[in-house]
Parts: structure tokens; sequence; C-alpha cells
């Protein structure tokens, strides 16, 4: 069985001092009392190298929150890839809901980004996730599966062992309403069929599916009991160190 994979997503939150210092809290509770999964940190552009250097030579990833697909060039205002592996990031989100609805990433670009991520050797954690209109019109299945067709297309078989995806319902995300455990394995299980016929059995089953959208410290140890979930991806609960945890360590088993 994989270990879960705990992710806190900063979002556009703190100076390079704050940052460093949530970081550093993060790392002292994990020390005084482990959450049995493995933890990453989300931090904004600016304050990737300090989380990093706080955070050096122990087990928990650094991530950045996007980046652009190529190399270098013209690109004003982008990040890439080898730059975040330059500063020491161990992942990329890719297709937040936030990047697709308010900076209107289409999943052609998303896959963009899949293949140069993985490409630069770093994880790929992948986004997907219904709008609530979409969910009322009963195109949940239907939207998730063509995110992740568009954004896996033609990537090796072996290339799934570096991606973790995060199913985020766009109206749980930021609202205090979670997705319920029902709603949430019924999409987890679409998900995993996909992936299994997509990469086959083994990928299939080993893959990693993460919940969410308004995982906090009070909802953690039921949506952890969860069917299919492998993980969280923590917004606003995973900017103070002991929440994060908190919702962490719901996963321990002892
Ligand atoms: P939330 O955000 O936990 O604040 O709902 C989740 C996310 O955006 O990843």
């Amino acid at each position: 069985m994989t270990v879960p994979l705990v992710v806190g997503n900063w979002k556009m939150h703190g100076s390079q001092a704050e940052c460093a210092g949530l970081a550093r809290n993060i790392l002292r509770l994990q020390r005084r009392k482990p959450a049995q999964v493995q933890l990453a940190v989300a931090a904004p552009f600016t304050a990737l190298a300090p989380v990093k250097k706080t955070l050096r030579r122990t087990r928990i990833g650094v991530a950045a929150q996007n980046c652009h697909w190529q190399e270098s060039g013209a690109f004003t205002g982008e990040v890439s890839p080898s730059m975040l592996r330059d500063v020491g990031c161990d992942m990329v989100v890719l297709g937040h809901s936030e990047r697709r609805h308010i900076f209107h990433e289409t999943d052609a670009v998303v896959a963009q980004k899949v293949e140069a991520v993985l490409r630069n050797g770093l994880q790929v954690i992948l986004c997907v996730g219904e709008t609530l209109a979409e969910r009322r019109q009963g195109r949940t299945a239907k939207v998730i599966t063509r995110q992740l067709r568009i954004a896996l297309k033609g990537l090796a078989k072996n290339a799934i062992d570096n991606i973790e995806i995060a199913y985020e319902p766009v109206w749980a995300i930021g609202t205090g309403q979670n997705a319920s455990p029902v709603q949430i394995a019924l999409v987890h299980r679409r998900i995993r069929q996909l992936l299994t016929a997509w990469f086959g059995k083994g990928a299939g089953s080993r893959i990693r599916i993460l919940y969410g959208g308004s995982v906090k410290p009070d909802n953690a140890a039921a949506l952890a009991m969860t069917a299919e979930v492998g993980g969280f991806l923590v917004g606003g609960a995973s900017l103070a160190a002991e929440s994060f945890i908190t919702i962490a360590r719901c996963f321990n088993r002892s």
C-alpha cells in the first residue's frame, strides 16, 4: 500500500520569512508526533528557495503551484520547470481550478505543462474537478474524463508513476462545503478505472488519488477513511502548521 500524500497549497500567501517560518513549524510538529504520510508544501514562487532551504534533508517535499511549458524564451512573467528544478522543487501542481477558471488555462495547456514537468524529472500533482453547474447537469464524470484524457494523452506508460491526481470539485474549493465521502468515492473510482485502462493494471492500482476542497481538521478524519482517498490537497487549512498536521495525522493507523 502506498503511503498517503498530503500537500499544503499556500496559494498567494506569505513573505519569504513567513513561508519559511510555516515550513519550520510544520517540520517541528511533524518531528514531535509524525503524521504517517508523505508531506509536501506548495509555496509561492518567491518563497520556494527559503522553504526548500528550511526543508532540505527532510522528507517534506516542496512543490510549485504552476509553471510554463517551455524551457526558456520570451515569455515575460513565466517560470519554467527547469528553473523550478534549479530552486530545489520536487513537484509542481498543475491544472488547479484557479488556474483553469481565473487564468483560463485550457486542457491543452495543462497537457503541455504535464509533459514539460515530467521531462524535467519533477513530479506532477494534476488537479481535475467539475463546477457546480457541471455537477448539476450530471456531467461530472464526463468533465473529469475529458480533463484527464487530454492532460495525460501521449504519455509513456511509466510516466504515470510520477503523477498524482487530485480531485478537487470547483464548488468545494474555499467554500467550506466539502464533497461527501460518497461523492468522492464515486469520482475517485472512475479516475482509477480510467488510469487502469490507459496505463495498465499495476499503475492504476498504485496511483494515489488525492481529494481537495475545504478539507479542515474537523472533517479530515471522515474524508481520510473514505475509500479511494490517497491523500489531500489542502488550501486554507494548510496556512497554519497545527491544522495542516492535524489533517495529515488523520491518516495515522496507530
Ligand atoms: P481549500 O483549497 O482547502 O481552501 O478549499 C483547496 C485547494 O485549492 O487546493
